[in-house]
């Protein structure tokens, strides 16, 4: 099977260079934000979900930009070479006002179809109202569900998400930050559900979940641990590269 390739020439080409003011921008708009009482780091979701609602898209947009900047490394790397060079059925997991799902309709096949899920609705219609671009310039086949990832996931008709039909999962900024080894645990059982054999999920790790904790977890569900990509040396955090088996004799 032809595996997708990405080369790091053009990571490179197409990724935002502005490290420094990104983290400039998070920092600022994090201090000012906990000023007026907003927390949103934690895995208390409720609590989570309030203070994402309380800030303005220009907020979201500071506290993720350092996100975003790695985003545009992180994933089309994890992609590389893990990924077959085919229409890709794809779940963005936690994907905010929708920044890491424009690097996935970037990246992948044309004629993938991209599935943003989310908790929280204010940011879910700043989604909804960008554009989503394959490399080619063409439009890309993106919509959005409305829900929390450790609920079961649903299709965008509003119906049970399938068994088996996932290619790829992808999740950024959400599962080492927002979950924890309990609250992960359905969110688990549900990529088990609808990954197809031998399909990816690429996971990222953080201060609350991290890979040690986490890659036990997915083994003792059928994935297997292929590697992990970062977007520079020093980044804390990771996107780890798990691989469905085929047949499995776990619960
Ligand atoms: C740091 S942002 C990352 C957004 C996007 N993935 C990106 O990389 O730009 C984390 C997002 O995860 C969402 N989130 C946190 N916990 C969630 C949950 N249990 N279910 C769905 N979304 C969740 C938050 O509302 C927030 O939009």
């Amino acid at each position: 099977m032809e595996m997708l390739r990405i080369s790091e020439r053009d990571i490179r080409r197409h990724a935002p260079s502005t490290a420094l003011s990104a983290c400039w921008r998070q920092w600022r708009a994090e201090r000012r934000l906990a000023r007026g009482g907003v927390h949103f780091r934690g895995t208390d979701c409720q609590a989570i979900a309030d203070a994402y609602a309380a800030m303005s898209d220009q907020d979201f947009d500071a506290i993720n930009a350092r996100q975003d900047w790695a985003n545009w490394r992180t994933i089309p790397r994890a992609m590389s070479t893990h990924v077959p060079d085919r229409p890709l059925r794809v779940i963005d997991l936690g994907c905010g006002a929708g920044s890491s799902t424009r690097v996935l309709a970037f990246y992948c096949p044309a004629g993938s179809r991209i599935t943003g899920y989310e908790l929280v609705p204010a940011l879910l219609d700043v989604a909804c109202r960008r554009a989503y671009r394959h490399r080619d310039g063409r439009p890309a086949d993106v919509a959005f569900v409305c829900q929390p990832v450790t609920d079961e996931l649903r299709a965008r008709d509003g119906g049970r998400l399938p068994d088996g039909s996932v290619d790829l999962a992808k999740a950024s900024g959400i599962v080492g930050h927002h979950l924890s080894a309990q609250s992960v645990q359905p969110l688990i059982g549900e990529l088990r559900r609808v990954i197809l054999p031998d399909g990816i999920a690429m996971l990222d790790v953080g201060p609350e979940l991290p890979a040690d904790v986490l890659t036990p977890l997915l083994a003792g569900h059928g994935f297997t641990h292929l590697g992990s990509k970062k977007s520079w040396f020093l980044d804390p955090t990771a996107q780890l590269i798990f691989c469905r088996q085929s047949t499995t004799g776990t619960a």
